[in-house]
């Protein structure tokens, strides 16, 4: 996510903005820049890459007087990093100047309307159009030119808005975007999330989405879009900067669990208008869908167990043979793939050294490339024709959670997408995918509140040596990634296995209270995986059934039992996922394990 700083006061605001902005590098960001009043002018300072890069260029902030300004690090969602991309944004007349932290969903055609008026862009991004627009709907009144702009936005927005008319005025609002407000005798602030007010204050006012605040140097005005003046309680902050970094939260890890239906509703609502898929943009060729003889979807890790969901999505739905395969493993098999191939690479950080070169033996064969990638710019990214953005923002935490659920996400519409362009699936069948997509964030909502449970639960599994993670089909595919989430951060050894194999060898470690999670969300095989769940019970398994609320299972066969809501069965490793990321979470707090950043292993693995 972007991070937004504003200060209006007694004091230089330049200063203030970049400790600010320091407070929130632990997000995730690629280019930073500040604005403030200079000779009755907006002055805009900003630069790609670390913060330390815009405070070298502009001395600290120590030359600017000015008690008012915003500041911006951009985490690139619309436009690659650079200089130009970077926040903050102006309009064209340089009388307004913005920072942004959101997606403006309907930005493509409101650009081109103000280009049709004659409008120039000096970026790529979407806060540019918002930028222009001000200064479109200026006329006079900030107040009521702020709200006139904003009833044309559609998507999510945090916005800081400087205006050359009020240098003694901070104007901001938030809609489905963090922005809260802090104050002091020294002046007052907006920021994105705690950390950036601490320097200043501890005492802040929450804001609401479609609430406008007014700053000056000694108040604080909050209003609704009718500019009815709200009251506002002051709530003390009483976190610790690294509490705060967390959102209060302990671990980033929980943090982005908990963030997965924000993550979830960031990446496919944009992605569904009308009951249509939009890629954005993206078109794969029809002759090649036509002629695709095979799909291989290459990466590693948690991204690769995504390309295991994905192989029974597309093959159920597209009827392609789908071969997922491990980014390491590929790019030395002398791979089958040629022009008639669609190559799908998943990774969350785009700096895998394996999946990279996967993608450049790929490319190298002839086929056709889709990266599915979180950071923009990346290396993956950049080398990609076809490129498709989870949305789940900056994930810092080592083991993968949102980024994993949206690039789910992602595949689901891409599935679909395909089998429509081959005439595999019709409206009926479209329409209703499609609507239990879009119903996953509030599902997966629904099953975080099951945490406390989970919990307790996992106090009982702190002590094991070794777990299972079994189950059929897509149960399967989930377990796979089950068992990585508890192995990486737990330190307890787990094997995933397909709940029918399981005989063929596996079965023999199987002793008095060996640990077995059983999976049985696929409905048509919950008979079949049950059956290997009383084959593990037998023989002494302490099992834990993950299950949903609507099938018929008796919880006598098991010793715990969790049930989630049901979907569509080709989604349901979005839901069956969350429980078991929380598991993993739990039994290694139990253990105090270092959560985050595990031993031995990277947020991205950038060797071989
Ligand atoms: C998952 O929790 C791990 N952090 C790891 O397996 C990760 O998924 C893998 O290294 C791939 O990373 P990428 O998605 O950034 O390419």
């Amino acid at each position: 996510m972007c991070g937004i700083v504003g200060f209006t006061g007694v004091i230089p605001a330049a200063p203030v903005l970049l400790e600010g902005l320091a407070r929130l590098e632990y997000r995730g960001y690629d280019s930073a820049g500040i604005a403030v009043f200079q000779n009755h002018k907006i002055l805009i300072k900003k630069a790609c890459g670390r913060l330390k890069t815009l405070c070298d260029l502009i001395s600290n902030g120590i030359n600017y007087d000015s008690p008012t300004g915003i500041g911006h690090t951009r985490w690139a969602t619309h436009g690659k990093p650079s200089d130009d991309n970077a926040h903050p944004h102006r309009s064209q007349d340089g009388s307004f100047a913005i920072v942004h932290n959101g997606i403006i969903e309907n930005y493509a055609m409101l650009k081109r309307q103000l280009q049709e008026k004659g409008y120039q862009f000096s970026s790529e991004t979407d806060t540019e159009v918002v930028a222009h627009l001000l200064q479109d709907n200026y006329n006079g009144d900030l107040f009521d030119t702020i709200v006139r702009t904003l009833q044309m936005l559609e998507g999510s927005y945090a916005l800081g808005i400087l205006n050359v008319d009020h240098p003694d005025e901070l104007y901001a609002v938030r809609k489905s975007s963090p922005l809260i407000v802090g104050t002091s005798n020294q002046g007052n602030m907006i920021a994105s999330d705690i950390p950036a007010i601490l320097p200043l204050t501890r005492k802040v006012y929450y804001l609401n989405d479609n609430e406008i605040v007014r700053l000056t140097k000694n108040s604080v005005e909050i209003f609704d879009l009718q500019h009815h003046l709200l009251d506002r309680a002051v709530t003390t902050i009483d976190w610790d900067v690294s509490a705060a970094e967390k959102g209060g939260y302990e671990h980033f890890m929980i943090k982005e669990i908990m963030e997965q239906p924000k993550a979830l509703r960031d990446t496919i609502t944009p992605r569904i208008k009308n009951g249509q898929i939009h890629l954005d943009g993206i078109e794969i060729d029809q002759a090649l869908l036509q002629n695709i003889q095979r799909i291989n979807i290459i990466a590693c890790g948690s991204a690769y167990h995504v390309g295991v969901v994905a192989k029974y999505v597309i093959e159920e739905l597209c009827r392609i043979p789908v071969f997922a395969e491990i980014a390491s493993e590929f790019r030395y098999s002398n791979p089958i793939v040629d022009e008639n191939s669609l190559v799908i690479i998943i990774s969350q950080s785009g700096e895998t050294a394996d999946t990279l070169a996967a993608l450049r033996e790929a490319k190298a064969r002839g086929a056709t490339i889709l990266s599915i990638v979180n950071v923009v710019g990346s290396s993956i990214a950049n080398e990609s024709k076809n490129v498709l953005y989870t949305w789940a923002g900056p994930e810092i935490s080592v083991a993968t959670t949102k980024a994993y659920s949206t690039q789910l996400a992602l595949m689901y519409l891409i599935a679909l997408y395909i089998a429509q362009r081959l005439g595999r699936v019709d409206d009926t069948q479209t329409s209703n995918l499609l609507a239990q997509i879009a119903a996953l964030p509030d599902k997966v909502e629904q099953i975080l509140k099951l945490a406390p449970k989970i919990e307790t639960l996992a106090q009982r599994y702190a002590y094991l040596e070794h777990a299972y993670f079994i189950g059929r089909n897509l149960d399967y595919a989930v377990a796979l990634e089950a068992s990585l989430k508890l192995k990486e951060i737990s330190y307890i050894h787990s094997e995933a296995y397909a709940a029918g194999e399981l005989k063929h060898g596996t079965i023999s470690l199987i002793e008095d209270g060996t640990f077995v999670a059983g999976l049985a969300c696929v409905k048509r095989l919950v008979a079949k995986t049950m059956s290997n769940i009383k084959e593990v019970k037998a023989r002494g398994a302490e099992v834990l059934l993950l299950t949903c609320e609507d099938y018929d299972i008796h919880s006598d066969e098991v010793d715990h039992i969790l049930t989630i809501p049901s979907t569509h069965e080709l989604l349901m490793p979005s839901l069956e996922v969350v429980p078991l990321q929380l598991l993993g979470y739990y039994v290694a707090k139990a253990r105090n394990c270092d959560i985050d950043k595990p031993r031995n292993l990277a947020k991205s693995v950038t060797v071989e």
